[in-house]
C-alpha cells in the first residue's frame, strides 16, 4: 500500500489552476521531497493532504483514507508543521507540548514521558520552561517538529521547513528530519524551494512549475536521466521546466517569515 497516494489531484482558485493533476505515489518509510519555486502550487497540495483544502478535482489518500470521505482519520495519521509560525510565543515549549498532547489524545499518564522524549529528540530539554518568544528561529523549528511528533504519526508533512534559517539551523533541522524517518519509521513529506536541501534530504522528489509535476525520481536518478550525472538538483530543474530556478524565491513571502521569526525571538 502507498501510504500518500494522489490521482489527478487538481485545485483551482477561481481561473488559475494552482496544482494542476498531480499523481504522486510514497511508500511508508520515504522521505519524499516536493520541490518547486515560490507560487508552484507546494503549499496547495500539502494543504489538500491535510484535509485543509478540498480538492476541485481528483483524489488523495493518506494512510489508506480518502482525504474527503474520510479526514477524521486522515487527521489521526498525520502531522503538520505548516509554512509560517504555528508555535504560541507567549507560552514556554513544555505548555505547547502540552496543549497539543491534550488537542492529539495522548493518554494523560503517557503525556510526561511522551514530552520529555519529544523535546529530548529535537534537543530543547535544556530550554523547555523557556517562553519560546525568546527562541532562534532554528529552535521555534525545531520545537514545531516537536508538536507535530507528539502523537506518533505515520506521515509528517513540513512546508518549507528550514526557510529563514541559517546554514546551520538548516542542517540541525535536516539531521531530525532524517531520524524521523530512520529512528521512527516516519513517512516524511516535505516542500522546499532550495534544490540542495531535496538533494541531500530526500530519496525521492517531485519537481512542480506551475502547478504540474515535470519529473519525480531519486536526485541521482533525475541527474542520470539528464545525461549529467554530476549535475545539481538546480539544473536538473532547469531541464524539466525550460526556466532557471529563481533561488531567492518570493521576497514577500520570505521576509515575511523571517519577520515573524525576527519578532519572535
Ligand atoms: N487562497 C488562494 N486564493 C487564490 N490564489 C491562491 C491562493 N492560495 C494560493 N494561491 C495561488 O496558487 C498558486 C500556488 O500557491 P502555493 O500553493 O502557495 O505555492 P507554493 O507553496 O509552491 O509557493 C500561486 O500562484 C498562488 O498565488
Ligand atoms: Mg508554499
Amino acid at each position: 500500500m502507498n501510504i500518500v497516494e494522489t490521482q489527478a489531484l487538481t485545485r483551482r482558485y477561481g481561473d488559475l489552476t494552482a496544482v494542476d493533476s498531480v499523481d504522486l505515489a510514497i511508500a511508508a518509510g520515504e522521505i519524499f521531497g516536493l520541490l518547486g519555486p515560490n507560487g508552484a502550487g507546494k503549499t496547495t497540495v500539502i494543504k489538500m493532504l491535510t484535509t485543509l483544502l478540498p480538492p476541485t478535482s481528483g483524489c488523495a489518500t493518506v494512510g489508506g483514507f480518502d482525504v474527503q470521505r474520510q479526514p477524521a482519520r486522515v487527521r489521526e495519521a498525520i502531522g503538520y508543521v505548516p509554512q509560517l509560525v504555528s508555535v504560541d510565543g507567549t507560552l514556554t515549549a513544555y505548555e505547547n507540548l502540552l496543549i497539543f498532547a491534550k488537542l492529539y489524545g495522548v493518554p494523560r499518564h503517557e503525556r510526561k514521558a511522551r514530552i520529555a522524549a519529544s523535546l529530548e529528540f529535537v534537543g530543547l530539554e535544556e530550554a523547555a520552561d523557556r517562553m519560546v518568544r525568546g527562541y532562534s528561529g532554528g529552535m521555534m523549528r525545531r520545537l514545531e517538529i516537536a508538536l507535530a511528533m507528539l502523537h506518533r504519526p505515520q506521515v509528517l508533512f513540513l512546508d518549507e521547513p528550514t526557510v529563514g534559517l541559517d546554514p546551520l539551523a538548516r542542517q540541525t533541522v535536516w539531521q531530525h528530519v532524517k531520524s524521523l524517518a530512520e529512528e521512527f519509521g516516519m513517512t516524511v513529506f516535505l516542500t522546499t524551494h532550495f534544490m540542495e536541501e531535496a538533494d541531500h534530504l530526500c530519496g525521492r522528489v517531485a519537481i512542480m512549475n506551475l502547478g504540474r509535476v515535470s519529473a519525480l525520481g531519486r536526485p541521482q536518478d533525475l541527474k542520470t536521466s539528464i545525461g549529467k550525472p554530476e549535475a545539481t538538483l538546480d539544473e536538473v530543474f532547469a531541464h524539466f521546466t525550460g526556466h532557471q530556478l529563481e533561488t531567492g524565491g518570493d521576497f514577500r513571502e520570505i521576509s515575511r517569515t523571517r519577520r515573524v521569526i525576527a519578532r519572535r525571538g
